[in-house]
């Protein structure tokens, strides 16, 4: 599909992979002209086919968990397509393990790969987004709104992330930029089961290396998650949780610690 100069651009960070690469895919098929971040140059070309606006996509190698990558990616944006409307913050990375085991390295090397990205990209972007009253997108999870079992340090990660982009949200309100946390619950893949079966200890039972920590939730098509991003871009909603439902138990669960710790040990692998 052929874009004009003219038409909206947004910038997926883990644009390479995964999620992101199906976001950065249904973007591109509604008229944006696409930018996608990734550490791996044969990964970010790879992708690039896949979305199928060869030509357009541009693709910037940056590690940002390296404030000055996401710096210098931001710049590459401006200065390639001379606007940004929308940032989609996908880079983050999942854990196993019992809290326990979790070591304060591992725990900030979590933080920086699933925080310090999203706030790089975030701060690096805002001038562009000021200008074209954009929209920033951060991916959460599940994890952002409850302590689910065998997680290791994803949890914190995503909580403090939750934190960040309501803190973001309600500062740059008059800046006229909006941040909205999309909150997935596990979504299907190829390698799901084995992607963390290296992380498995005596401490955990096996089904946590499953999606989602072996929770008992059904798993979300990607190309769904994305049309929710691209839903919520429009509209600007500002928290979002899937599947819908579970809106309301973790409300629930807030409302009645006891009954939230209920549903968590219900819905949640055994052990
Ligand atoms: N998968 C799920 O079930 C699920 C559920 C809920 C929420 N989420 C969230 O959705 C997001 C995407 O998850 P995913 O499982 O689809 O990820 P993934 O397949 O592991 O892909 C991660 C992407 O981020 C890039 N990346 C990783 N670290 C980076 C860094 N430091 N700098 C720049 N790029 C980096 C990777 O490319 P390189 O390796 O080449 O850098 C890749 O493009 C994450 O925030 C995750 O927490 C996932």
């Amino acid at each position: 599909m052929s874009t004009a100069k003219t038409n909206p651009v947004v910038l997926v960070t883990g644009g390479s992979a995964g999620l992101g690469r199906v976001i950065a895919t249904t973007f591109a098929s509604a008229g944006y002209r696409v930018a996608i971040v990734g550490r791996n140059q044969e990964r970010l070309e790879s992708a690039r086919s896949a979305i199928g606006t060869t030509e357009q996509t541009l693709c910037c190698a940056a590690d940002l968990t390296i404030e000055a990558d996401a710096v210098r990616t931001i710049r590459q944006v401006g200065d390639h397509f001379g606007r940004l409307d929308v940032l989609v913050n996908c880079v983050g990375t999942s854990d196993r393990g019992a809290i326990e085991n979790l070591t304060s390295e591992r725990m900030i090397d979590l933080v920086e790969q699933n925080v310090c990205t999203t706030l790089h990209c975030s701060k690096a972007a805002l001038p562009l987004l000021e200008e074209s009253s954009g929209v920033i997108i951060n991916i959460g999870s599940l994890a952002a709104k409850v302590g689910t079992r065998y997680l290791g340090g994803y949890c914190i990660a995503k909580h403090a992330l939750a934190g960040m982009t309501q803190q973001m949200r309600l500062e740059w309100l008059s800046r006229g930029v909006h941040v909205g946390l999309i909150n997935p619950g596990p979504i299907r893949r190829d390698d799901e089961g084995s992607r963390y079966q290296s992380k498995l200890d005596g401490n955990i039972p096996v089904e946590a290396s499953r999606p989602g920590g072996g929770t008992k939730v059904k798993g979300l098509a990607a190309d769904e998650v994305a049309a929710i991003v691209l839903d919520c871009v429009r509209r600007r909603r500002p928290d979002v949780i899937l599947p819908r439902y579970l809106r309301l138990l973790i409300t629930l669960g807030n409302l009645s610690p006891r009954l939230g710790d209920w549903l968590l040990l219900k819905f949640s692998s055994s052990k």
